[in-house]
C-alpha cells in the first residue's frame, strides 16, 4: 500500500488560496484606532495579506476586571478584518494573563524546577493544574466562542501560543503521582520499572515522589522518573489543550482549532500533542546567516517542517516566521534579497498552506519592539522588508493549485522525544556529545541533498499497525530506546521488503529507560544480524576510519564494537585494536534490507551510503537531476500535477542541469517553482 496522493480542504472552508499574515496586535494601538487600524487594513491588502492572527496575549485588554469583559475593540477588528477579506486567526488569551488574576489568586503562578515561585509577568508562567486557571481560561474562551462562534471572519482557532515549560507547585505534584498511580498500579510495579533500588530510591510511600529539581540533581539520577515527568507533562499539556478547546469544539465545531509548536522544542512530546489538534502550526525562525552555513540552516528549517507536517500527514500551517531580523537571536542579522522569499517557498515545499509572520505592525515598546515586522516603525509600505513581503504575497497567490496537495515520500527518517529524553539523561558514551539531533540530521541532509522527501515519524507510530506500509525507506539513527511493538514492526517492513537503516547506539534501552538484557541491539539484534559487544568513546582528537568500496571515510566519536551474526560484511574499522572488524553491515532477511552503520561519521560516507540506498530502492525524488551542493528540490502532489520547489540556500548562485541542454538558473538564495505532469500517473 502506499500513500493516497491526494487534495486535502483548504484549512478555512471557503478559502481555497495559501493564507499569507500573521500576528497582530491591534490591542497594543487602541489610542490611535482610527487611524492606526484603518491604514493597517490598507497595508496589509498592499501586501497580499489574507489572514492575521489576533488575541493573543490580549487577556488584560479583553477582561481588565475579573469577570468584565471588553469585547468592543476586537468586535471592530473583526468587522474590519472581514470587510477587508481577512481571515481571522482568533487566539484564546491563556498565554498571558492580567495582574488582577495573579494578585488575587496566587495558585496560577509557576513554580520552577528550584521550587522558587514566579512573579506576576512574562509569559507562559501559570500552573496548569491550578483549578482557578482553568475556571477563568474556560470563562473567556466560552465567551470568545460565543461572542465570535457565527463571524465571518473566523476562520482558525488559535490556543494559547506556543505551550512550554513545567511547573512544580503542590498541585502539579498530586497530579503526577495520580498520573503515576494510574500506569503503574502498584509501587512495586513502579520501583521495578524505574529500576529504584538504585541509590536506596526504592519508593514505599507514593507521597515520596517527587518531582525532578533543577537545582538538585537526586531525583534526575533515576532515569525512570524523569522520562515519565517528561511524559506527564505532555499531558498536562494536552490535558490543557483540550480544557481550552471544549468550548471552541462545542459552539464552533467546523472551525479548526490549532496551537502554535515549535519544531524539536524539548519540553512537550508534540507526537502526542498533536493527536488533538485538528490542524498542525509552527514557528520557525531559521538563522540565516549568509554564509556557507546557510546549507545546515536549510536543511534544519526542511526537517522541521517535515516534522511538523508529519505529526498528522497532511498540510499545516507556518503560523509564524520573520520577515527580517530575529531579535532575540544574539545576532539579528537581516534577511539578505531572496531569503524571505526562501524561507517563505520552503515553507510551502514542504507542506505548508500558510506563511504567517510574527509580526504585522511593529510595536512601540516591550522586548520585542526590535522584531522585524512587516510594518516598520516608520509606518509605510516604502520599506524593503515591506515589499519583499508584498513579494511573497504575489507568489502565493499564484498558488491556489497547492493548497491542501500532499507530500508524497516514500522514505521516513525516526525523530522520537523519549528516545532524546533518554540519550539526554544518559551517562556514558559520550555523554554531552551524544548528538542526536545533530545525528539524525545529518541523516535527513544525505536525503535533502539528492532532493528525496522525506516523512519524520516517532517510535510509537512504527508499531503502530499499518503505519509503516507507505514507506520502503526506514531510517533510525540512534535509536537508543526501543518502545513495545517497535522491533516487530520494523522487522517485519524489512521482510516484507523495506529497507531499514539503523546506526551505533540502538536497541539498549526499552520504553522506562533500563537497559535490554542479552546483547544489544536487543530486539533489534536478530533483525540486523549484528550483536554490538562495546561502544568506544573518542577524543575530539581521535580518528578511526570505515574502509568500504575501497575508500576510506573518516570515523569519529562514537564507535561501536559489533559481530556480524548472519549480516554481510560490507565495511570495516580501519585503525587501533579492532582494525578489520565489522563497520557497515547488511542482513538479507525476508525481502529487504537491514543496514548497520557502526560509528559515527561524516557527510562523506553518508553521501555515498544514502546515494546507494536512493538507487537500490528506487524512491521519488522530486527532480531527476544532479543537483548542486546545497540545493535541495520537493515536491507536492495532488496526484495529476506536481509542483517541485527548486530551492537554492546557497549565498551564491547555482545551476541545475535538467538534461536536454535545459538548465536552471538560480539567485542566491533563489528559488524556483516548476509544474509537470504526476509521473506515472494516470491521467
Ligand atoms: C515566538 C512567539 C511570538 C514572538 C516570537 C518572536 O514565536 O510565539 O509571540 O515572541 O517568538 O520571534
Ligand atoms: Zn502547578
Amino acid at each position: 500500500m502506499s500513500r493516497d496522493i491526494i487534495r486535502h480542504a483548504p484549512i478555512v472552508k471557503g478559502v481555497p488560496h495559501l493564507l499569507h499574515g500573521g500576528d497582530y496586535n491591534p490591542d497594543q494601538w487602541i489610542r490611535s484606532k482610527d487611524t492606526t487600524w484603518k491604514e493597517d487594513m490598507r497595508l496589509a491588502r498592499l501586501a497580499g495579506i489574507n489572514t492575521l492572527s489576533v488575541g493573543i496575549f490580549a487577556w488584560a485588554a479583553l477582561e481588565p476586571e475579573e469577570g468584565r469583559y471588553e469585547f468592543g475593540w476586537l468586535d471592530e477588528i473583526m468587522d474590519l478584518m472581514h470587510e477587508n477579506g481577512i481571515t481571522a486567526v482568533l487566539a484564546t488569551p491563556s498565554g498571558a494573563r492580567p495582574g488582577w488574576m495573579s494578585q488575587r489568586y496566587p495558585e496560577v503562578l509557576r513554580v520552577n524546577g528550584d521550587r522558587s515561585k514566579n512573579l506576576h509577568g512574562g509569559r507562559h508562567n501559570h500552573c496548569l493544574t491550578s483549578p482557578v486557571y482553568r475556571e477563568k481560561t474556560l470563562a473567556i474562551n466560552t465567551a470568545l466562542a460565543e461572542r465570535y462562534g457565527e463571524h465571518p471572519a473566523l476562520g482558525v482557532w488559535h490556543i494559547s501560543n506556543e505551550y512550554g515549560g513545567e511547573c512544580h507547585c503542590d498541585l502539579c505534584q498530586e497530579r503526577f503521582r495520580a498520573y503515576l498511580q494510574d500506569k503503574y498500579g502498584s509501587l512495586d510495579e513502579l520501583n521495578e520499572a524505574w529500576w529504584s533500588a538504585f541509590w536506596a530510591k526504592t519508593y514505599t510511600d507514593w507521597s515520596h515522589i517527587v518531582s525532578p529539581g533543577s537545582h538538585w540533581r537526586g531525583e534526575q539520577d533515576i532515569h525512570g522518573l524523569r522520562l515519565d515527568w517528561m511524559r506527564f507533562t505532555t499531558e498536562q499539556f494536552v490535558d490543557f489543550y483540550l480544557h481550552e478547546a471544549a468550548p471552541l469544539k462545542a459552539i464552533t465545531p467546523d472551525i479548526p482549532c490549532t496551537t502554535n509548536l515549535m519544531g524539536t522544542y524539548p519540553g512537550i512530546d508534540y507526537y502526542r500533542l498533536a493527536q488533538v489538534l485538528d490542524v498542525v502550526s509552527w514557528d520557525s525562525y531559521p538563522q540565516w546567516s549568509n554564509t556557507d552555513r546557510d546549507v545546515r540552516t536549510g536543511v534544519e528549517s526542511s526537517f522541521n517542517h517535515d516534522l511538523t507536517r508529519s505529526l498528522k500527514g497532511k498540510p499545516f500551517m507556518l503560523m509564524e516566521s520573520s520577515p527580517s531580523a530575529t531579535n532575540w537571536r544574539p545576532v539579528a542579522k537581516l534577511h539578505r534579497p531572496g531569503v524571505h522569499l526562501l524561507q517563505s517557498m520552503q515553507a510551502v515545499a514542504h507542506g505548508a498552506d500558510t506563511v504567517q509572520y510574527f509580526q504585522f505592525r511593529k510595536g512601540r515598546g516591550g522586548s520585542e519592539k526590535f522584531h522585524g515586522a512587516v510594518v516598520d516603525h516608520e509606518g509605510t509600505e516604502r520599506t524593503r522588508v515591506f515589499r519583499d513581503v508584498a513579494e511573497v504575497g504575489e507568489r502565493l497567490a499564484g498558488l491556489d493549485a497547492v493548497v491542501g496537495t500532499t507530500t508524497p515520500a516514500d522514505v521516513a527518517v525516526v525523530y522520537d522525544w523519549s528516545n532524546r529524553w533518554a540519550l539526554d539523561d544518559m551517562k556514558g558514551m559520550l555523554q554531552d556529545k551524544t548528538g542526536y539531533q545533530g545525528t539524525v540530521l545529518d541523516h535527513y541532509q544525505a536525503f535533502w541533498e539528492q532532493g528525496v522527501p522525506v516523512d519524520v515519524i516517532d517510535g510509537s507510530l512504527i508499531a503502530a499497525p499499518g503505519e509503516l506500509d507507505q514507506y520502503r525507506v526506514l531510517v533510525a539513527p540512534m535509536l537508543y530506546m526501543l518502545r513495545p511493538g517497535v522491533a516487530e514492526a520494523v522487522n517485519a517492513f524489512v521482510e516484507r521488503g523495506g529497507t531499514f537503516v539503523a546506526t551505533y547506539a540502538s536497541g539498549y534501552v526499552d520504553e522506562n529507560d533500563r537497559t535490554f538484557l542479552g546483547g544489544f541491539p536487543g530486539p533489534l539484534r536478530d533483525t540486523l544480524g549484528v550483536w554490538a559487544e562495546e561502544i568506544d568513546a573518542l577524543y575530539e582528537d581521535d580518528r578511526n576510519a570505515i574502509v568500504w568500496n575501497g575508500k576510506e571515510y573518516e570515523a569519529f566519536e562514537l564507535c561501536e564494537l559489533i559481530h556480524a551474526e548472519g549480516a554481510e560484511v560490507l565495511g570495516a574499522y580501519g585503525t587501533d585494536f579492532y582494525a578489520g572488524r565489522p563497520a557497515l553491515t547488511v542482513n538479507h532477511r525476508g525481502e529487504g534490507k537491514a543496514y548497520f552503520i557502526a560509528a559515527r561519521t561524516g557527510a562523506d560516507f553518508l553521501d555515498d551510503f544514502y546515494r546507494k540506498v536512493v538507487a537500490d530502492t528506487g524512491v521519488e525524488r522530486a527532480l531527476d537531476a544532479d543537483l548542486p551542493a546545497g540545493v535541495t528540490a520537493q515536491v507536492r502532489s495532488d496526484g495529476d500535477t506536481d509542483h517541485v520547489f527548486v530551492l537554492n540556500c546557497n549565498p551564491t548562485e547555482a545551476r541545475v542541469d535538467l538534461g536536454d541542454g535545459e538548465t536552471l538558473e538560480l539567485a542566491p538564495h533563489g528559488n524556483v517553482v516548476l509544474q509537470r505532469p504526476r509521473p506515472n500517473s494516470e491521467a
